[in-house]
């Protein structure tokens, strides 16, 4: 009997009109174009208006994703959410993707893990193909980090952005899709970007509103580390168990965190820089979405083919990693 694949069918992404320039946040907070660009290759980043949230762009990246696919919403029956800017608490994100969807069969959850969400979506969605427990399982990531972001804090407020990327997936026929996905956390890092607020432990009052406590705070120069090392080795491991090498690979996708991450990563790696995927200059980090979104921008672009060896590699806080490899 042929054994089952996961792999990709269709892939779609959406974000704000909204554009933040280094040029805007020059008039914010004491930074500069020429630090923001040389310390992490960002120019602009997407930032949602106030009356807008993470479902929406979901739910367009979702459309564009199943109609790419060439099913219908009635057709998924497993949505993984993964974000940390959840529309509401409860319920989960992608349950309120599910509805306006009309995604009627569809079970539906979200993934908290950061920027490795997307990733851990691939691996679950891979799982449940593979076992026969979901059909087509539409794996999206999606963010308003914006929202999150201290404005008064230079060392966070110039990296993100939000977004959203989305992908349907469903059996493929052998030696295509999902290779190997592997996922990971060390939650001793935890505070090495953490936002203590809004939960159970840190409360949610005026006093802990009034001193920030939801804006994500982050020890970038330590996370920097440990990023670089765990997106390096997710990238081998995965490779590996696929009996693949380096040279195999065709594209690249890696979280897109800091250019100088990318950078460090595809050296450590031995991968050339033709074959890396970097769209950190206009979208900063995305968190979740910034791998779907850039998989989706691949492929609108013609840089795709079938049969290419695509790998993928993210960290985030957490903190959270993990890496997939798939042939197209
Ligand atoms: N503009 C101008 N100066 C700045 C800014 C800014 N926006 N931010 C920091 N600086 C200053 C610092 O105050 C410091 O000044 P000092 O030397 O006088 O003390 C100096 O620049 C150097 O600061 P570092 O933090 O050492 O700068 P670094 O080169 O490490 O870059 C950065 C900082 C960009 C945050 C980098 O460490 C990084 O990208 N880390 C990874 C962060 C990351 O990827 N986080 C997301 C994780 S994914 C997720 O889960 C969402």
């Amino acid at each position: 009997m042929a054994k089952t694949n996961a792999g990709i069918l269709g892939t779609g992404h959406s974000y704000p009109e909204g554009v933040l320039t280094n040029a805007d946040l020059e008039q914010i907070v004491d930074t500069s174009d020429e630090w923001i660009t040389t310390r992490t290759g960002i120019k602009q980043r997407r930032k949602a208006a106030p009356n807008e949230y993470t479902s929406q762009f979901a739910v367009r990246a979702s459309r564009e994703a199943i109609e790419r696919a060439g099913l219908e919403a009635a057709d998924i029956d497993l949505i993984l959410c993964a974000t940390v800017t959840p529309d509401q608490i409860l319920p989960s994100t992608a349950c309120l993707i599910q509805a306006q969807l009309g995604a009627n069969q569809a079970a539906a959850m979200d993934i908290v893990a950061a920027c490795s969400g997307f990733i851990y979506g691939l691996s679950l969605a891979d799982t449940m193909i593979r076992t026969g427990q979901s059909k087509y399982t539409l794996v999206i990531g999606a963010e308003i980090l914006t929202r999150y972001v201290d404005y008064t804090d230079r060392g966070t407020c110039v990296l993100f952005g939000d977004g959203a990327g989305a992908a349907v997936l469903g059996t493929v026929e052998e030696g295509r899709g999902i290779l190997a996905a592997k996922i990971r956390s060390d939650g001793r890092y935890e505070e090495q970007l953490y936002a203590p607020g809004g939960g159970t432990k840190g409360g949610f009052t005026a006093e802990t509103i009034a001193r920030g406590d939801h804006f994500f705070k982050m020890k970038g120069n330590e996370l920097f580390k440990v990023a670089v090392r765990s997106m390096a080795d997710v990238s081998r491991e995965v490779l590996d168990y696929a009996g693949l090498k380096t040279d195999d690979v065709n594209l690249f996708i890696p979280h897109q965190a800091n250019q100088r991450i990318t950078d460090a990563v595809a050296s450590k790696l031995n991968v050339d820089s033709s074959i890396v995927y970097s769209n950190i200059a206009m979208h900063g980090n995305t968190s979740s979405a910034s791998i779907p979104i850039g998989l989706d921008e691949c492929v609108e672009a013609g840089r795709v083919r079938k049969g290419d060896v695509i790998l993928m590699a993210s960290f985030g806080g957490g903190v959270t990693w993990g890496g997939a490899v798939m042939r197209w």
